[in-house]
């Protein structure tokens, strides 16, 4: 029988509103008790004196890139990087290649994450094939082999009768539908956000309008369909006020948003770093803070990372040329920290929308420390510093805008399955 006792931390359950110090104790993969002073022989004893014991953190937004961009991360890579960052369980966006748009992609990625990595790994699968838009995908096959969700992330599905089509059949198969909602012909070929950054920068504006417009078309198909809507990165104050009315009605709507959004404004674009490009943009000031707060109301339920890895050379280049996108992983718990010691965020809920509510809205195991569940574990030092060097970490790419930053927050230990897979001393610890 394999024992692991994690003691002395300040248990953070935001299943059960468990916020006090006592031991975890996981046996043969599973939590077994969560008690003061409990007391084992031929445990291995983790001692989380002055951290934080949470449920592993859940991202329901990552970009893996295997199949076919293994040059920017693969599932052994992106697996590596979540465990480093916290999270025991990532959800894996379908705009790969080729798209997880079809059974035999999702089972191969399935295939891949039991064999390379450390975090579990749940696909999600395209709503329509090929990422275009027109047809959909075989819902139900792909919900039988594994997928979590469906989303055309990274695409937008713009024919609203397709939309409803899917969320239709996804209401039948019920899985939700995660939607990237930027409405195309608006963004044209903006590159960052509309307004006076756009206008100093002499870059093609991405209205916050473009999000607006296609929240509110999605919630109005929600409500029509009765399906499970959950809208990723939500980035602007319009789609909050709407996501915030749409809930007080009952439509069955969740949300999440970045660290990236929750912190930065279009302001850090000024410098033409193309690791502040990414899809939707950096916002205003105003944006910010209406996502902060929607998180803390909880009308957002969940930070979610976008890991988005893209090579070197893709992102050395002008800024319009760049593809959007920036690392998440092994950044998400000191930068998402600020809030907690802001204020606006106590530690308890800040780890039910890092691991809690992914779990809800995907409908996969963990986010809570219950006895008999799986033995997915954080543990967490507030107070550690540490120097974020990209080139260290354990993604292939390096595109992150805090690369050099001394962060505060770190990850002492993350556990899968009962087992430790990676601790600050020792790295990631499997094959
Ligand atoms: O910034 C982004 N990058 N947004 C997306 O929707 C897609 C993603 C990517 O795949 O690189
Ligand atoms: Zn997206």
């Amino acid at each position: 029988m394999t024992r692991l006792l994690i003691r002395g931390g300040r248990v953070l359950d935001p299943a059960v509103d468990m916020d006090q110090l006592a031991d975890v104790l996981l046996e043969d993969g599973v939590i077994r008790a969560v008690e003061t002073g409990i007391e084992v022989r031929g445990a291995e004893v983790l001692d989380a004196a002055g951290c934080w014991v949470a449920p592993g953190f859940i991202d329901l937004h990552t970009h893996l890139r295997e199949p076919g961009q293994e040059y920017k991360e693969d599932i052994a890579s992106g697996g590596r990087a979540a465990v480093a960052g916290g999270f025991s369980a990532v959800a894996c966006m379908a705009n790969t290649d080729p798209v997880n748009d079809d059974p035999s992609v999702t089972d191969f990625i399935l295939d891949r994450a039991r064999q390379d990595s450390p975090a579990r790994v749940h696909p999600v699968a395209a709503a329509t094939k090929g990422l275009k838009g027109v047809v959909m995908t075989e819902m139900s096959a792909l919900r039988d082999v594994g997928a979590v969700a469906f989303s055309d992330d990274g695409k937008t599905i713009m024919d609203t009768g397709v939309m409803r089509n899917v969320l239709e059949y996804s209401r039948l198969v019920n899985v939700p539908v995660i939607v990237h909602a930027e409405d195309r012909t608006l963004v044209g070929d903006g590159v960052v956000n509309e307004g006076p950054v756009s206008t100093r920068l002499g870059l093609p504006g991405n209205p916050a309008a473009a999000e607006d417009i296609h929240v509110a078309r999605d919630l109005t198909l929600a409500r029509l369909t009765g399906a499970r809507l959950h809208v990723a990165h939500v980035s602007s104050a319009g789609a909050v006020l709407l996501i915030r009315r749409a809930r007080e009605d009952g439509i069955q709507v969740t949300a999440e948003v970045t660290p990236h959004h929750l912190t930065l404004t279009d302001e850090a674009t000024l410098g033409y770093d193309t690791n502040t490009k990414m899809a939707p943009p950096l916002r205003s000031r105003a944006d910010v803070e209406a996502c902060r707060a929607a998180l803390a109301e909880g009308v957002i339920d969940a930070i979610a990372t976008d890991h988005a890895p893209h090579a070197v050379h893709e992102k050395e280049v002008e800024f319009n040329e760049a593809p959007p996108g920036i690392l998440g992983l092994e950044t998400a718990f000191p930068v998402v920290l600020d809030l907690v010691r802001l204020g606006e965020l106590e530690p308890l809920e800040l780890m039910r929308r890092m691991s809690t509510a992914g779990a809800r809205i995907l409908g996969v195991s963990g986010g809570c420390l219950a006895v008999g569940q799986p033995g997915d574990v954080v543990v967490l030092d507030p107070e550690g510093r540490w120097t974020y060097d990209p080139a260290k970490g354990y993604s292939k790419s390096r595109n992150s805008p805090w690369a050099g930053q001394e962060l505060t927050g770190r990850v002492i230990a993350t556990v899968v399955g009962g087992n430790t897979v990676y601790h600050s001393d020792r790295g990631v610890l499997v094959g």
